[in-house]
């Protein structure tokens, strides 16, 4: 089944408007998505602001003062290439446009490069028109701010949260009494009129980001003291700009020898930290690599920038990114907003501009990544294989038969399960077969049933979702036993040893 399908059917995600026949490039999230998509924030927000002692969270606007995107380059810089079809009148992303019809990477090239590509090209709607010199098109959304549109209530919905966080730096700073190096996140909703919103989730007009700027003495480029952490033996999947330019293939390689082509310690460090946060969340690393951007890719304010990428049932894609961003945004709200924005070095008594490793994550990415490497089917049947600490619904509770007592038992077994986990659901309509199923699909990890067994004092079942199998439980065990498989201090192979079912 189309994953689109599945996630609405499932109550994951529906086209946003569909009622009036869905707005292209926006998506509601539904009871299990919304689950799905909390958990995931809040699995962001522990692993790196809570755990760490570097980290301060905020939460700015949606709309801010419009010099900031001035300053930042997005007003003149943030743009895509457009064509129109002289005939139909389509619109198309130009670079995409030249990946379908081509077949060819675009990501090196420049617009003079996609103007001579396109030449022989017909627009793909009409079949027939010519297609127009490409243009840049700018991304942001603008609204006017007050009862007047005109052109000085002209503001932009952002297109990333970053900048929020740029402009409040210095006050953070100050306040929190933060000493260098530190970092600021923020999770937040952004906005681009993506030309060609498509891929479901993966590109579309309104979407989340959790975004972290970290920043660092720009005396301590190669002193990050958390590179300890690093597994240097670990392995990865490494795509350097220079294979891409030679047209070799990606190679598997240690975090060691990643060291030596990723120069700056706290840039390996925080691709990492992301790499290890996608390992933690359930992404397999079989689909997961590193991609550095070649020179023509690189953002206006980017020194160097490495992806991650998942590998999507359409092919390998940007899941995150990791830039270099250098000074350049806090220089330039310095130059714009006439502030100082530098802070103090007691050492060198003097001044200094910080630079900036960004971290920069889309959470739609991330829930399509996870619902397309756990969908499975057994028996033709969908198997949604999501981290227990993700699932909508971690437990679910069954009668095998709504009588003789059995769905009292089970309904009070509920209510005590969901006390402690919240995320508990009770079912007692439909064969049990049926029950299973339902919970599989939307990725329930844990069934827990009582039958006529339980009703002699012989304890419950529990299933798992993954292999179908099951064990029985005292039911005065059930709350130590699920707690300890849903936060993974055991698994479920630990458990069955143990009960010796
Ligand atoms: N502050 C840096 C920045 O915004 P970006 O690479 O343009 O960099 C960061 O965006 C992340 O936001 C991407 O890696 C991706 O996960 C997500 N993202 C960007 N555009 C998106 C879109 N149109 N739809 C969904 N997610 C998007």
């Amino acid at each position: 089944m189309e994953l689109l399908s599945f996630a609405k059917k499932a109550g994951f995600v529906t086209i946003s408007g569909e009622i009036y026949g869905g707005l292209k490039g926006f998506w509601d999230y539904l009871p299990r998505g919304v689950a799905l998509k909390n958990a995931l924030k809040s699995a962001w927000w522990d692993f790196f602001v809570r755990e760490r002692e570097d980290m301060y969270g905020m939460d700015g606007a949606v709309i801010t003062h419009p010099k900031v995107w001035v300053a930042s380059g997005h007003v003149e810089n943030f743009t895509d290439p457009i064509v129109i079809c002289k005939r139909c009148h389509k619109q198309f992303r130009a670079d995409h446009l030249l990946e379908e019809v081509k077949g060819i990477k675009t990501e090196n090239l420049t617009m003079e490069d996609i103007e001579r590509l396109l030449k022989d090209v017909r627009c793909p709607a009409c079949k027939k028109g010519e297609l127009e010199a490409p243009q840049r098109f700018n991304l942001m959304f603008r609204t006017f701010v007050g009862p007047k549109e005109e052109k000085e209530a002209e503001a932009f919905l952002r297109p990333e949260t970053a900048q929020n966080i740029f402009v409040n730096f210095k006050l953070i700073a100050e306040i929190m009494r933060a000493k260098l190096p530190f970092g600021m996140a923020q999770i937040g909703k952004a906005f681009r009129n993506e030309i060609s919103p498509r891929n479901f989730l993966f590109r579309s007009r309104e979407f989340e980001q959790a975004e972290i700027e970290y920043f660092i003495h720009p005396d301590q480029k190669n002193k990050c003291p958390y590179v300890k952490e690093i597994d240097w033996e670990g392995k990865v999947a490494v795509y350097t700009a220079e294979a891409q330019i030679n047209m070799q293939e990606p190679e598997i390689m240690s975090w060691k020898e990643l060291s030596k082509i990723v120069k700056d310690e706290w840039h390996l460090y925080w691709l990492y930290k992301a790499y290890s946060f996608f390992l933690y969340v359930g992404l397999e690393s079989k689909n997961l690599r590193l991609r550095q951007h070649v020179p023509e890719e690189l953002s206006h304010y980017s020194e160097d920038t490495w992806d991650i990428e998942f590998n999507y049932s359409f092919g390998w894609r940007e899941l995150m990114g990791v830039a270099n961003r250098g000074s350049y945004d806090l220089e330039q709200h310095m130059k714009y907003s006439g502030k100082d924005l530098r802070l103090f070095d007691d050492n060198l008594k003097q001044k200094i501009m910080p630079y900036v490793i960004e971290p920069s994550f889309g959470l739609d990415r991330l829930v399509m990544a996870i619902l397309e490497q756990g969908y499975s089917l057994r028996d033709n049947k969908i198997v949604l294989k999501l981290k227990p600490f993700l699932a909508p619904v971690k437990i679910a509770v069954f009668p095998l038969v709504k009588k003789d007592g059995l769905d009292k038992k089970a309904f009070d077994i509920y209510k005590h399960l969901k006390k402690r986990f919240k995320d508990v659901f009770y079912d007692d309509k439909g064969s049990i077969g049926k029950r299973y199923a339902r919970m599989d699909e939307i990725g329930t990890p844990y069934c827990i049933t009582v039958d006529y067994e339980s009703m002699e004092g012989q304890g419950v079942t529990i299933r798992w979702r993954d292999t179908a199998e099951q064990i029985r439980v005292k039911e005065e065990r059930l709350l130590d036993i699920l707690g300890s498989l849903i936060n993974e201090e055991k698994s479920w192979e630990n458990i069955v040893k143990v009960t010796g079912s």
